[in-house]
């Protein structure tokens, strides 16, 4: 069944809804299988390990195999803060984000309702999984995208894999609302994640996380936070694992946002449950560059019930924490991902995090994604001929 998430009015999943009918706010999933854990046990490690816990038919699945990405411990970063780290790197997935996760599912039940078309608006990545997961099933693919704000990586992927990518002169929430406009009139099947399915594929990151953890939760786990889906559907995969009785604990959930794209940090902060939008939200890392999340209502519930916080970085410590990462642990991400170490090496710093935690960042995007933040940030390479003395000279040299 698909739930109101504030007056609790319920929906058959087999409806095509995003908000609900009666007030407006946003819905989800409800999924209690009655399974053990031990049917998890030799299974190959993707997310659709934990199939029993995804509400789409599984003879129909359309996946890459997406999920079952590394959880990276840092002994490096672990002695620079004095904390426990693992990463969780989801650039690992078939398109370089955790946006794989929620179009294996999106799209699996795009094909059980036997739509022909599905759009998004995107900041990117969003549009990259959508169009290659539609292009997987042989569906249509329209995506909104804000004109001059989408890293090349993820435009050229959106491009390559076939959606027909329109540049809409405006931001990400003015995209949003015009394909939301576009969905509501039946003309392609919403696949943002206001459409409780996309969560449902991205709740698997936490599984994984307590999984490989040994069936037990970290204390913290620290994620960006743009449009807040995926903070909210990490918080109900634990939630899940915790009710199934698979762990007995939960991860106090904290959310990173960029100084200038923070409306969740400010209503938290403000003790409100909703956040006021922000009309020119801007940020170096462009993925999380929203200034009007549709989750931010799950996301402030999850971080409020798990004991957890939200904080901004600037985009100095954004840029920062991604060199620190690529050059001392070796795990290239996007400006985006870099934002919960930044937002990690912040909190230790101001002593909101104990120094006994065990904490796990999710970074969420590839590095590639962005080459030319990359390449930008740093020296450029010199040219010389291929002769071995030079060549030795400028190497002893640098
Ligand atoms: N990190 C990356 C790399 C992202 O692409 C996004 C969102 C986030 C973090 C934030 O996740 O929105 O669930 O809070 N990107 C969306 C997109 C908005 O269109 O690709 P969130």
């Amino acid at each position: 069944m698909i739930k109101c998430i504030s007056c609790g009015k319920k929906y058959g999943l087999d409806e095509i809804i995003y908000t609900c009918r009666v007030c407006g706010s946003i819905l989800e999933v409800i999924c209690r299988p009655e399974v053990s854990r031990e049917v998890f046990e030799c299974r190959k490690f993707t997310m659709w390990k934990y199939k029993e816990f995804m509400p789409v038919d599984e003879s129909k699945i359309v996946t890459l195999e997406e999920g079952g990405t590394p959880l990276c411990r840092c002994q490096k970063l672990e002695d620079k803060l004095g904390i426990e780290l693992y990463v969780k790197v989801e650039g690992s997935n078939p398109t370089g984000s955790f946006k794989d996760r929620g179009m294996s599912v999106g799209i699996t039940k795009a094909m059980e309702l036997g739509v022909d078309a599905v759009g998004c608006a995107s900041t990117g990545n969003t549009s990259a999984s959508l169009a290659a997961y539609a292009a997987r099933a042989g569906l249509k693919c329209i995506v909104l995208l804000p004109s001059g704000k989408v890293a090349l990586g993820k435009l050229a992927q959106a491009m390559f894999h076939g959606a027909e990518v329109i540049s809409i002169k405006g931001n990400f929430d003015e995209a949003l609302e015009a394909v939301t406009a576009l969905a509501n009139e039946g003309k392609l099947y919403l696949l943002n994640s206001v459409n409780p399915f996309r969560l449902e594929g991205q709740k698997s990151i936490g599984f994984e996380i307590v999984d490989e953890l040994g069936w037990r939760s970290p204390d913290r786990i620290i994620l960006p936070v743009g449009n807040a889906g995926n903070i909210s559907a990490i918080w109900k995969g634990v939630l899940e694992f915790y009710e199934a009785g698979f762990i007995e604990e939960l991860p106090m959930m904290t959310g990173i946002q960029a100084e200038g794209a923070a409306p969740i940090v400010r209503a938290i902060r403000e003790g409100k449950d909703d956040i006021k939008p922000l009309e020119n939200p801007e940020t170096v890392a462009t993925a999380i560059r929203i200034g009007a999340p549709v989750s931010a209502k799950k996301a402030i519930r999850a971080i409020g019930e798990s004991g957890g916080y939200a904080e901004t970085v600037s985009d100095l410590e954004i840029l920062e924490a991604q060199k620190l990462l690529a050059r001392t642990e070796g795990i290239g991400v996007e400006p985006a991902s870099a934002a919960s170490i930044a937002g990690l090496i912040k909190l230790v710093g101001s002593e909101k995090i104990d120094k006994d935690e065990k904490i796990v960042c999710v970074v969420t995007g590839h590095l590639l994604k962005d080459p030319n933040i990359a390449i930008n940030a740093c020296k450029q390479p010199i040219e010389i001929e291929a002769d071995v003395e030079k060549l030795s000279q400028i190497i002893t040299k640098n």
